[in-house]
Formats: C-alpha cells, structure tokens, sequence
C-alpha cells in the first residue's frame, strides 16, 4: 500500500486540497419582485415626504439571502452563508427567466459539506446608507423563510411569497462544484487519463475506470494472467512486453546463450544441449560418426567432445577424414613407383607389364585364352579388356546370359536356355516361340476306323472317340469280338496275345458259340401242363402239349373255328379238339348249312326265349344227333357245360 505512486498520489491530492476550493454554489435567482407602493413591510413609504402611501419616492431595493442550519440555526448569524444584490433604485424587479442576468442572481459559494437540511431566507431590504446596512428591521420590505432539505442538482426549484405589501417569485438550487460530489459535495472526483489513474467520475463521486484499467485509482493496467506469469512487463492494458532475454507472446520463450546451435534454455543465456549434442553451444554432434560417416579410406570414427569426430585413419592415409594419403614403401608393387599427383592423392606408375591402382595386377597381352566363348581380346597401354559376343557376359565373356531369366515362356512353357536365345516347350495346345498360339489339338490327330476326335477340357489334350468294334489310342485296333458271335448269353473275349476270340458261356450252355443246351429241359418250362423230353431234333427238346394247346412250349391254345366252319352266319364256340355251331333260326346241321322246314322246326328245335337286350333275336341250338331240345337260357350255360363234358368224353374215347 506504501509504495511511491500512493506517495505521489497523496502528494498530489494534498495539493488540491491546500487550494481554496469552494465545494459547492447556493444559488439564487428571483424572477419577480412586485412592490408597487414602494413601501416596507410595515407599509410605510420607503422614501418621498409622504410618510404612508401613496409614495412618492421609490425604495432603493436591494436583496439578500441567508442560508443557515436548520435546526439550529440563529436567523440573524447566517451561519452557511449569505449574499446580497446590488441596490436598485426602483420598487419592482423583474429578469423574467433570464437565468444569465447577474443582476438579481445571488450565490453562496461553500467550503463545508453541504448539510442538507437548511434553512433559507430570502430578504427585500430598503437601502439608506448605500452601504446595504440590515440593522433597521423598519427597513425590510419581504422576507421570506423556508426550512427544506435540498440536495445538490442542477434543477432550479421555484418558490413564491406573498405578503399584504408585495411578493417575490425565485428558483434556487445547489450544486457542487466542478469534480465535487455527493450529496454533501464533499466527495472529490476529477477524471483523469495519466500515470496516475485512468477513469471518469460518476455522479456520486465514484471512478469509473476506463475500459483495460483496474484498482482503486484505476492505475492498474488489465494484463493476460499469462503475461504476467511469464517475464512480461504489462503497463498499458493487454500489453505484454518481454523482459530483455525473453520472447513470445506471453514472453514465455527465454532467449538462448549467443551461438547455441541445438540446444534451448529455461532462463535467458542458458544453452541446455538437446539428446546427442554436446558443447557450451551444444555444437558438438555425439553421433556424427553415426550420421555422416566422415572417415575416408577405411578410417575409423571415434566421438570427440571438441571436434565432433576424430579419424584414426589405416596406415597410409593422414587428415581428419583421412583423406590424405602419402606414398610409403611397398605401396606399389611389382616394382611400380609411387608419386603424389597432388597433395594428397598418390598414384603407381607400373613396371611395364603391370597395371591396377597398386600395380597388383599382371597385364598380360591378348592371347587365346583370354576371352571366353568367342569373345574379342582388346588391349591398350593398361588393360585388355573383351568383345563378347551377343549372349555373354563378364570382363572375360566367360558368363552365359540366361534369356529365360525374363521368363517369356506363356502359358505354363518351359524356358530353355540357348546361347543368345532360348526356346520354349509348350504345354499341350500351344504353340509358337513362345508358346503363344492356342492350337486345335485335333489338328494332325488321326482317328481310324471312322473315331471322331475330341478334346478333353481340363487339360485340352486330344483324344479319340472309337466306334463300336474298334479301340486302341487311335481306334487302330479292330475288335475281334465284332464279328464272333455268342449265343444265350454268352460273351465274347479276347485274350490279348491270343489268336481268336472265344465265347464264355452263360450256364447251362456250351459250343464255340455257346450255341448247345447241355440239358435241353433244364430251364424249359413247358406252359400249359405241358411235358418236356429230349429230342435230338430241333432245339433238342420237344414240348408234349395237353389237348388244346399247341406250340414249341405248349404255349398257344388250339382255336377250332379258325377256319369258319359254321354257315349260314351260324356262331362258332371251340372246345378243345372240336367245335359247335350256334345256328341262326331255320338253319341246322353241325355247320349250320341244313335249312329246316316248318314242321321240323316245331319237331326239333327249341326255341329260346330270347331276353329283350338281343332284340328278339331266336336262337337254335342243334346237337350233333340232330334231335331237338327246347332249353331256357337260363339252363343254356349248364347244357353247354355238359355238351362239353359229353364231347370231351367221346373224344378220350376215340384215342
Ligand atoms: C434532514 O432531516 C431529516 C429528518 O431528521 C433526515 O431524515 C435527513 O436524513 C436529513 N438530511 C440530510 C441530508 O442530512
Ligand atoms: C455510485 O454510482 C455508481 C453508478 O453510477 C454505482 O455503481 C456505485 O455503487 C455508486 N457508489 C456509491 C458509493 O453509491
Ligand atoms: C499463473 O501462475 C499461477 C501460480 O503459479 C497458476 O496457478 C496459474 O494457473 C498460472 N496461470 C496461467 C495462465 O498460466
Ligand atoms: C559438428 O557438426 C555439426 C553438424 O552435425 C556442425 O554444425 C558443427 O559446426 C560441428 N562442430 C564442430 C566443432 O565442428
Ligand atoms: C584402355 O581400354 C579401357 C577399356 O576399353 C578404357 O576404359 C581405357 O580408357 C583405355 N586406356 C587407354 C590408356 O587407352
Ligand atoms: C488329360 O487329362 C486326362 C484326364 O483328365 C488324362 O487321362 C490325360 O492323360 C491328360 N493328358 C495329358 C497330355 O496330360
């Protein structure tokens, strides 16, 4: 709180304070003054002989106010102050609201703080001595007496005051002087721009700092908590000006020792090496061996904490990166001589016969066996060198060039290696150099025996569709068996080496072509009852049928009216060995073929109730004897069965 600006400040207000300053104005300014009898308030005449009105002299008018306390105040002390106006030598004054008129303006100047609570007198008074004496109370024209509480404020309040003699009309106010305020003018605020604050004043009297200022005094600049953490100066609001040695916006950036090439600081003047450098100004680089690798000629590197890096070079070699070589003994061979072309690089020069850096190497003269493979010996002063041919490769043509290294062998090829060249072996349906071209495998893929050639998708590969009868790669090979025949069954092989086919037989079977029955009856089933006995005919055996059936196995029934035998649309039924005829009516006989008379008719035959269905068709039925019975049709069934019965009996008979 002590410090030099509050001194200062404290300095500086005491001296405004010495000044006499008045705090404050009471101000009066009266408007109308209306004493048209020119009389005193005890309604005499202010001047003229006439003692009572009409007057006929006027009041030398002069005014005066008193400001006092207002509780205790002694009317006549005018305690706060007082003021008068000039004298007038009239009865009524008038300014109308020139409140710029000096003459009826009155004013209190004040160096106390304003009490507030007051009482104010406002005097008419008749001058008689020019000198404004207010000793003769006779002489009071008005006065007027108000106890209030006014407060400081620009506002004029207007009053008004009428006696049985005259009145007045005025307005007051009170203000505080200039950076004066409060309601007791008491409270001192000048706004000020400078070193020592930066505000304005309110009406109470309060700073109002001015925008980025700060404190009591408003002395303080706003500055960045950053700025202010760091080593900034910060006097003028957000300003942050660094410290000498420190940089940045916020100044939080210390400036490094003079020359630190890799390395920063915490204060201003440090040069804290980074990782892997070394050095007052971090210029030593730990891995420059590493990084650069400086040494020349097979030198060795080795950390050093005043050069960076040191070499320790192979013998001949001298310099920081061993860059100097110097001739010493036995640096040439074969007799060469060592010489320095500059100062540092040396070279041989070679006994005749020799060449290589170091003379290490023999020249020898083209000959024969120098060059490889074809190749063409070339030589000058110092080499000999070859000419390969297109193929080889190699300072003696001794390398073969692999062409298939390229790989240009398509679809699945393999590359063989030729000299200067290669060739392809293609996998099946390619063709060309390099196997590029698809080709029908088909193509030049003979088939004999009328095989179709097809091609197999998974491997394209061709291959032949043999005829029946015919096999072998390319169906070359005719089947033996195509025209060997085996019966029943049988099937024919071939056995390879063998001269012809044969026939295997199924069971029961034999011959070359399986063509005998060994047991003609086994297997035969003779149908219809039939028997089976070996026969050294035919098929060697024969069937021997039951009556009315017929065939090699008894297997076709024997049909009697085959050949119609029946007339005269007779019907015919067989049975076994025979047949019977069904005649139409007026026909008889065994084949029908007899036309009845009449009276035979009603003799021998019987008629048969036909049933509707047939249409009334009649029926006869004539037996062999030709003697007539009449049968119902419901008895015809068991006829016939018995004619049957009756026939097959005969016929047992007859064999
Ligand atoms: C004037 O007097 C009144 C009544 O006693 C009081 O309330 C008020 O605060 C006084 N005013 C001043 C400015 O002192
Ligand atoms: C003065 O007035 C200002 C506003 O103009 C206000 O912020 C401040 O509190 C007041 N001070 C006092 C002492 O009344
Ligand atoms: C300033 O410093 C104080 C104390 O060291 C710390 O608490 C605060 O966070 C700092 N502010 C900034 C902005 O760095
Ligand atoms: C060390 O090497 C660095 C580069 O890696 C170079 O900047 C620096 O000047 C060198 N120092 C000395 C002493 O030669
Ligand atoms: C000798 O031949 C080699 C290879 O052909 C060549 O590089 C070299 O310059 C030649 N030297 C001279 C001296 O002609
Ligand atoms: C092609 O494939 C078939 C079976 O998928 C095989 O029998 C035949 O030998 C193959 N041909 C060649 C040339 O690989």
């Amino acid at each position: 709180m002590c410090d030099l600006r509050s001194l200062v400040g404290l300095v500086v207000f005491a001296t405004c304070f010495t000044k006499v300053l008045p705090n404050g104005r009471f101000q009066v300014f009266v408007i109308t003054l209306n004493n048209n009898r020119g009389v005193t308030r005890d309604g005499r005449c202010c001047s003229g002989p006439s003692s009572y009105p009409p007057c006929f002299g006027a009041c030398s008018t002069f005014l005066k106010i008193c400001l006092l306390h207002r509780w205790h105040g002694n009317p006549r002390a005018c305690g706060l102050g007082f003021a008068t106006s000039p004298i007038y030598e009239k009865n009524n004054l008038a300014t109308g609201n020139d409140v710029n008129s000096v003459d009826l303006f009155l004013e209190v100047n004040f160096q106390y703080s304003w009490p507030g609570n007051i009482t104010m007198l406002v005097e008419a008074w008749h001058d008689i001595d020019s000198q404004r004496t207010i000793n003769d109370h006779s002489q009071l024209i008005l006065r007027t007496e108000e106890s209030l509480e006014l407060l400081p404020s620009p506002a004029w309040i207007t009053s008004s005051s009428v006696t049985p003699t005259s009145e007045i009309e005025f307005s007051y106010r009170v203000i505080c002087n200039e950076n004066y305020h409060g309601n007791s003018c008491e409270i001192f605020c000048r706004p000020r721009d400078d070193s020592f604050g930066h505000f304005q004043c309110a009406r109470n009297g309060s700073r109002v700092c001015m925008t980025g200022w700060e404190g009591e005094f408003c002395d303080r600049a706003m500055c960045t908590e950053k700025c202010l953490n760091a080593s900034g100066i910060c006097e003028r609001p957000f300003e942050c000006r660094c410290r000498i040695g420190w940089y940045g916006d916020h100044c939080d950036k210390c400036v490094v020792y003079p020359g630190c090439l890799n390395g920063n600081c915490l204060y201003p003047g440090q040069c804290i090496c980074y990782d892997g450098w070394f050095g007052k100004l971090c210029d030593i680089d730990l891995n420059y061996c590493f990084k650069n690798n400086p040494c020349l000629h097979g030198g060795s590197c080795f950390r050093d904490n005043v050069n960076n890096y040191t070499c320790a070079c192979p013998q001949g070699f001298a310099g920081l990166n061993c860059q100097y070589s110097f001739c010493e003994k036995e640096f040439c061979q074969n007799g060469g001589t060592c010489m320095m072309t500059n100062i540092y690089e040396r070279r041989c020069l070679c006994a005749k016969g020799f060449y290589g850096d170091r003379c290490q190497h023999s020249l020898l003269s083209c000959d024969e066996n120098f060059c490889k493979n074809g190749g063409k010996c070339i030589e000058n002063d110092s080499e000999r060198s070859c000419d390969c041919l297109p193929g080889y490769l190699g300072n003696q043509c001794q390398e073969e060039i692999d062409e298939c290294t390229s790989d240009p062998c398509l679809n699945g090829g393999t590359c063989r290696d030729r000299v200067n060249d290669y060739v392809c072996e293609c996998t099946t349906g390619y063709a060309g150099s390099q196997c590029a071209i698809l080709i029908d495998p088909c193509d030049q893929f003979l088939c004999f025996n009328g095989g179709t050639c097809l091609v197999m998708t998974e491997n394209l590969s061709a291959f032949c569709n043999c005829r029946r009868g015919y096999s072998g790669e390319r169906c070359e090979i005719a089947d033996p068996c195509m025209s060997f025949q085996c019966f029943h069954g049988g099937s024919c092989t071939f056995k390879t080496g063998g001269t012809r086919p044969y026939c295997l037989c199924a069971a029961g079977y034999d011959g070359d072509h399986c063509e005998r029955n060994k047991n003609p009856c086994q297997g035969i089933l003779c149908q219809n009852s039939g028997k089976c006995a070996v026969s050294p005919m035919q098929n060697g055996f024969v069937c021997f049928c039951k009556q009315g059936y017929t065939g090699e196995v008894c297997e076709t029934k024997i049909n009697n009216c085959e050949s119609s035998p029946c007339k005269n649309n007779g019907i015919c039924k067989s049975y076994s060995d025979s047949f019977i005829c069904i005649c139409p009516s007026g026909f008889g006989g065994k084949r029908c073929q007899k036309s009845l008379m009449v009276s035979d008719q009603r003799q021998n035959t019987v008629q048969l109730l036909a049933d509707s269905e047939k249409g009334g068709a009649v029926t006869t039925v004539e037996v062999a004897s030709s003697s007539s019975l009449t049968i119902e049709p419901r008895y015809l069934t068991f006829f016939i069965s018995s004619t049957i019965l009756f026939m097959f009996i005969c016929i047992v008979d007859q064999t």
